[in-house]
């Protein structure tokens, strides 16, 4: 299911410059018993990355409205979000009147096994690079080659998720999720501000260590520190929380600190539907 600026179609104009530049941004979201999830929060990292791109932010209002329209009869389904610049400009150049293009698409929740939740999943590190970009670091914007060459690192199914390194040997995030781990009783989660996207969920995992006075730090953590965690997990909207429990070669127990993570996040999920 597809709205495209408020119309059930879903043709995007070649001319627009998310299909030439990939000149936008997008948000992907939990849809559950109707809801999409956290949207407040997804408006919120969408508008400051309109901000950075100089996109004007389509009204909240309406993007609301249209998201929850769109969600009103799903049982469990992921929302995209995706903004565009429009078409028009010559070039990179942009158009002097910038019309953005807002497109909503309506999807099946991927069937991952609940092993995954429960017992974790197996990583592995990337070879491929996180360039070094502050002005487009944290924002969801629509420029995922790197990602996108990590994933075809692997194709072995046994694996869930590749961890990705920047230029400077610092681990930052997996391909589709952020990263933590647990040492001593804290929690640690690499700083985001040279590349990265900032997570919904990253950012409700801090707020729950905050509330049960789990020492937090966001600080660059190098590979060694990974491997010798007493806990690990990654996390997006749509998978929530999973812990590693295998990494390379070494192995992981699902500790209590991801487990009452876990708990908080399906809380904060329930209460808002
Ligand atoms: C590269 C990357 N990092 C992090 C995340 C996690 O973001 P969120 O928690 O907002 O889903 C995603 C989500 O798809 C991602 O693609």
């Amino acid at each position: 299911m597809f709205l495209l600026n408020g119309e059930h179609r879903h043709c995007v104009d070649v001319s627009d410059r998310g299909f030439q530049y990939g000149d936008g941004l997008f948000e992907t979201v939990e849809v559950l018993q109707g809801k999409p999830l956290f949207f407040d929060r997804h408006l919120i990292r969408l508008a400051e990355g309109c901000r950075r791109l100089r996109i004007p932010m389509p009204d909240t209002a309406l993007l609301d409205r249209e998201a929850r329209q769109l969600c009103e009869s799903s049982e469990r389904a992921v929302l995209k979000l995706m903004v565009t610049r429009g078409s028009g400009g010559r070039g990179y150049r942009q158009p002097e009147q910038i019309v953005p293009t807002r497109l909503f698409s309506l999807h099946p929740y991927p069937d991952y096994p609940l092993q995954f939740q429960t017992d974790g999943i197996a990583a592995r590190f990337c070879e491929q690079r996180l360039s070094l970009n502050p002005s487009l670091a944290g924002i969801k914007h629509m420029n995922r080659l790197e990602q996108i060459l990590a994933r075809a690192e692997w194709q072995d199914d046994s694996i869930q998720e590749g961890l990705m390194l920047d230029t400077q040997d610092r681990v930052v995030e997996g391909t589709m999720s952020n990263l933590f781990i647990v040492k001593s009783g804290s929690l640690y989660t690499p700083p985001l501000g040279q590349c990265g996207v900032a997570g919904i969920v990253r950012q409700l995992v801090m707020e729950f260590a905050q509330r049960i006075k789990l020492p937090l730090f966001e600080q660059a953590i190098d590979q060694t520190a990974v491997l010798h965690a007493d806990e690990l997990f990654v996390s997006n909207s749509v998978i929530g929380i999973w812990p590693i429990k295998r990494l390379e070669a070494q192995v992981f127990n699902v500790g209590v600190i991801t487990r009452r993570l876990q708990d908080l996040l399906n809380t904060a999920r329930m209460a808002e539907v």
